[in-house]
């Protein structure tokens, strides 16, 4: 009995080692696990810390508006993925060109450029416009010609654009879906990790909505002059003028006007018309409308920021704002589609001068950022 029963003392143990060192490896493993899980915590990756979730930036002074009226307001979260897809070349077909290629920060989101180059040097024949406090517009109308009606609709275009990004829907995405280090924060702003080129372009979109001008010279004189304790300098006197002109004798907002100082509409001052071939490079609102008054016309852009992008116009015609002011001057260019608000100002050189001055006092802030120094891999 005792050889046996010792037997069985042995095998116990054996077991009980046996057992220990399952529980031992399996509590090291868990170990392990828990600590690679907390270091994940302690240390994200390296792209998440050069674009940390923000909370949504205020608008600045002079900017009425708020997220909150928005019927989809943007998030913090979709925000910060639309930040890095609006800045990462992988959208492109070769890897070469995003979105900040054209739209350049430091020229509120335009060029300096008359019209934009984008994949394999291609050049297009419009002007990239800037990206500023398109969150809040008085009608929802993207491009020169009006023919995306939301930013999620007009985020897509420059992607499968020839001359743009030179991609397909669905090589974006292709190429999305194979960077692992995009698909957790898909999930984050929407949910699930799906990538969708719809998510995509919602998130650029939540991105330039946060992209804002504002508390300008203007803003801060409009905000201030009729307050009691309000002093007048020689340059806020300047501006005054400069203002009264502008809403006055110069009529530039008729077109010009909000906040945004734009109408969102769409006008044909002559720029592009050829008064030999009668002609129009470009016939602008008319393709989209198929309406003759708007042939040669294009969207009034705003005018905030604008010393930031020169040259002028949806074809980068005009070279400096005092060519701008001298065209309207002229009356623009005289064209048999051109509209009745433009016509001969008859401004003297030193009422150029000031509206040249009003333009420089909408220079703000709200929209600057750089381009993340790293993306998701
Ligand atoms: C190769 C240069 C180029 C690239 C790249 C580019 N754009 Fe543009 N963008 C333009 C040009 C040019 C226009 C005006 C085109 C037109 O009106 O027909 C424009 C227009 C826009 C507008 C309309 C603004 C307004 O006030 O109507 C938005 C918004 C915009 N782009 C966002 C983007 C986004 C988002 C991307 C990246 C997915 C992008 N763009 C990539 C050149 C570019
Ligand atoms: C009839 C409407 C209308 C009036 C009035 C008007 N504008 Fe414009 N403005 C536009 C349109 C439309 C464009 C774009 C035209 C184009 O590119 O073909 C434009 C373009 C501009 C630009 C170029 C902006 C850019 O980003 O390229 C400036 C600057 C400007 N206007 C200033 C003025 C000033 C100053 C006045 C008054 C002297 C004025 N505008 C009067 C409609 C108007």
């Amino acid at each position: 009995m005792r050889p046996s029963g010792m037997q069985i003392k042995n095998h116990r143990n054996w077991l009980t080692v046996l057992i220990a060192a399952v529980i031992g490896v399996g509590c090291v493993a868990a170990k392990r696990a828990q600590e690679s899980g907390r270091k994940s915590e302690a240390a994200p990756p390296p792209w998440e810390k050069v674009n940390p979730v923000r909370p949504l930036p205020e608008p600045p002074l002079g900017i009425e508006a708020s997220f909150a009226d928005l019927d989809e307001p943007p998030t913090p979260e979709r925000v910060r993925l639309g930040r890095w897809l609006f800045y990462d070349t992988r959208l492109s077909a070769d890897g070469t060109i995003s979105c900040a290629s054209c739209h350049q920060p430091e020229c509120a989101f335009s060029e300096r450029k008359p019209v934009s180059t984008g994949i394999h040097g291609l050049r297009g024949t419009r002007k990239a416009p800037p990206i500023i406090n398109l969150a809040w517009t008085l009608y929802p109308h993207f491009f020169w010609d009006g023919r995306a009606d939301s930013l999620e609709d007009q985020a897509l275009g420059p992607v499968v654009n020839e001359v743009e990004m030179g991609n397909t829907h669905r090589g974006m995405i292709r190429t999305l879906r194979r960077i692992e280090g995009y698909a957790p924060y898909f999930k984050e702003a929407f949910g699930s990790p799906r990538i969708t080129k719809e998510r995509v372009a919602h998130a650029i979109a939540d991105y330039e909505r946060t992209l804002m001008s504002g508390n300008s010279f203007y803003d801060r004189w409009q905000a201030e002059r009729f307050e009691d304790d309000f002093e007048d300098t020689p340059e806020t006197r300047k501006l005054e003028k400069a203002h009264d002109l502008f809403f006055g004798k110069a009529a530039c907002s008729r077109c010009h006007l909000g906040q945004n100082f734009t109408d969102s509409d769409f006008w044909n001052l002559g720029v592009g018309y050829d008064p030999k071939t009668k002609t129009f490079d470009d016939i602008g609102r008319y393709k989209v409308s198929g309406k003759l008054y708007d042939k040669g016309a294009f969207k009034t852009p705003t005018l905030r920021e604008v010393t930031k992008h020169p040259p002028y116009m949806h074809d980068g015609s005009h070279k400096t704002l005092r060519e701008v002011i001298e065209f309207y001057n002229q009356g623009g260019i005289p064209n048999p589609h051109q509209t009745g608000r433009i016509f001969p100002l008859k401004l003297t050189d030193e009422e150029i001068d000031l509206l040249v001055f009003f333009l420089e006092s909408l220079e703000g802030e709200g929209y600057m950022d750089t381009a993340p120094e790293a993306f998701p891999q």
